[in-house]
């Protein structure tokens, strides 16, 4: 008897087996082979997305295109998980792994959807219409035109901020883009080739190991962690003549770091930092950069200002967001935008304020939260429900239409009662669907690696706050990270990334 048992078992074990990986196989065959996508019906609005980042990515992916003639407009052709960006400018994982092409995220739509390369100019709002560019270096006949819309949706996000402080833009790295880390990349490693060239000075040597960062916000710190790390794992075992020189210092205007986190976890960063041995240099603010080094005013314990030159070989610009100049163009088109500082400001349902069928979502648009990942994908997903709800009742009102003349002309009272019932009952859904709550940002927390396999933690529990910070919250960041990846391909080479800098240590080459 229990052979028998034991056989069956076998047996069951191998079926399901088969079936998952039958399973996992159709899944691959479907990825790779998507069936073809309907052409939106012409008789449907014509939907444009500016940008394909964490706001217009997270509309698209809930948005139901069979609603819409949705046409996609943005330079970058891919979607870029920036939390994890900071990793990529020392080769804890490589960029493509963060990327998701969106040809291939909107070839997989039910219906197709338009994507150009390309970078909206200007907006026109009277005319309804977008100028677009396309700012690529291959270009054919045509690399100017319009597109026409009947509803807009801005998801272009920021630009980085300069403050207009002389010598930024020529000579620092910002942290924001692919091409800005593999530039950091590359910056960090030439650093320390050039520091050990023959007969190089000893003063010279410790410039170009100076690695500076301004900003002393998440994308500062983050950056500077993950160096420090870089440094003790890899930089100094494969080059040890730059262990003695190799620094990192962080500048900071405030009197403290992370100013969104709770004041027990800044201190942990604090602390934490000085162990690792980055320099914080709080109370410190920029004025000028030249080629060599940056001029800061330091408010001392005194209250005293000083003005002091901090030589560098690296200088990591990251002091937050500006707007980007198609964002300032619109706001000085609508006179409802005119006290606008910041971005777009828009209602409770994310409409530009002074206009019709415009939305902004994300970092061009403020809505009073922060400009995080966190605020512009739910911005987007809020959006995609909208519309969606909003195409259905448009096909309900127009049926309502159609079963009014049905009902007029109606031969006799059973068929003119069926009208009616059917009409009830359609109207009640339809002001089911119209009653749209507005958008309400659900916190779900901070969070912020903070180098030496430590990160911090600010979640919202319940009503309340968890406040943690350490190597449990760092496994807790690796894996909340991994499950916020943008597809399962971005979560297994992420994952394999990891794995290979653990075991092999980071790429030291410089392309
Ligand atoms: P973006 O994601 O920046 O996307 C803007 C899109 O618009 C891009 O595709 C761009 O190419 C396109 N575009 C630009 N100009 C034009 C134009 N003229 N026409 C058409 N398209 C245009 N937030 C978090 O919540 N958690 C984090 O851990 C986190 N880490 C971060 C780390 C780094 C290094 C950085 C830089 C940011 C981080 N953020 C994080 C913030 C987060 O990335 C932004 O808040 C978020 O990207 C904003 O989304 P968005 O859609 O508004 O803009
Ligand atoms: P930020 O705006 O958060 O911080 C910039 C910092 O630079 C400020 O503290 C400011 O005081 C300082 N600063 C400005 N000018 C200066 C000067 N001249 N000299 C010295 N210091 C100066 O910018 P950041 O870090 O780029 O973040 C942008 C947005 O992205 C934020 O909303 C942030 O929350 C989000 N983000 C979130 C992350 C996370 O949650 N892990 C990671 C990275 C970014």
């Amino acid at each position: 008897g229990g052979f028998r048992v034991l056989r069956w078992t076998w047996r069951l074990t191998w079926v399901s087996a088969l079936a998952g990986l039958a399973y996992v196989g159709y899944g691959i065959y479907e990825t790779r082979n998507p069936v073809d996508q309907p052409p939106p019906h012409p008789s449907k609005k014509t939907l444009v997305v500016l940008g394909t980042g964490w706001g217009s990515v997270s509309l698209l992916k809930k948005l139901d295109t069979e609603n819409y003639n949705v046409i996609v407009v943005s330079p970058r052709n891919y979607f870029l998980f920036t939390p994890l960006l900071p990793s990529c400018t020392v080769g804890t994982i490589e960029h493509r792994s963060i990327m998701e092409p969106i040809r291939n995220f909107l070839r997989h739509k039910k219906a197709a959807v338009k994507y150009y390369e390309a970078e909206a100019t200007k907006i026109d709002y009277e005319k309804r219409v977008v100028y677009v560019n396309d700012e690529s270096p291959i270009k054919g006949d045509v690399s100017q035109t319009e597109i026409p819309f009947d509803m807009l949706v801005v998801g272009v996000g920021a630009e980085n901020a300069t403050f207009g402080i002389p010598g930024v833009r020529e000579h620092a790295l910002f942290l924001k883009e692919v091409g800005d880390a593999q530039a950091i990349r590359n910056r960090i490693m030439d650093c320390c080739e050039t520091a050990t060239f023959k007969d190089q000075s000893e003063e010279e040597r410790k410039r170009l190991l100076h690695m500076v960062v301004v900003g002393g916000g998440p994308t500062g710190v983050e950056f500077a962690g993950e160096l420090q790390d870089f440094f003790h794992s890899d930089l100094k075992k494969w080059i040890p003549e730059i262990q003695e020189k190799f620094h990192v210092t962080l500048v900071e205007a405030l009197p403290n770091v992370l100013p969104m986190f709770s004041k027990q976890l800044i201190d942990y960063t604090e602390k934490t930092f000085k162990e690792e041995t980055i320099d914080i240099r709080t109370k410190t603010m920029v004025k000028n950069v030249t080629d060599k080094y940056i001029e800061a005013e330091s408010t001392g314990p005194d209250g005293k200002k000083q003005l002091e030159r901090i030589p560098f070989g690296l200088l990591v610009w990251a002091t937050g967001n500006a707007l980007r100049p198609l964002v300032k163009d619109l706001i000085n088109q609508i006179p409802a935008q005119k006290d606008s500082r910041r971005g777009l400001a828009v209602n409770e349902y994310l409409v530009v304020k002074g206009t019709e069928n415009v939305w902004a979502v994300g970092d061009c648009a403020v809505a009073n939260y922060a400009p995080t990942a966190q605020v512009a994908a739910q911005e987007g997903a809020f959006l995609a429900r909208m519309f969606n709800q909003m195409a259905k009742s448009q096909d309900i009102e127009a049926k309502l239409t159609e079963l009014s003349e049905v009902q007029e002309k109606a031969p006799n009272a059973e068929a003119r009662n069926r009208a009616f019932d059917e009409i009830k009952d359609l109207q009640k859904r339809l002001r089911r669907m119209k009653g749209v709550n507005p958008f309400e940002y659900s916190h779900q927390g901070s969070l912020a690696y903070i180098g030496s396999e430590k990160a911090v933690a600010d979640i919202s529990w319940f009503s309340g706050n968890i406040a943690s910070g350490g190597t449990i919250t760092y496994f807790f960041w690796r894996s909340a990270y991994l499950s916020m990846c943008f597809s399962t391909r971005n979560r297994i080479l992420v994952l394999m990334d990891w794995v290979k800098a653990k075991v092999f240590g980071r790429d030291v080459s410089r392309v």
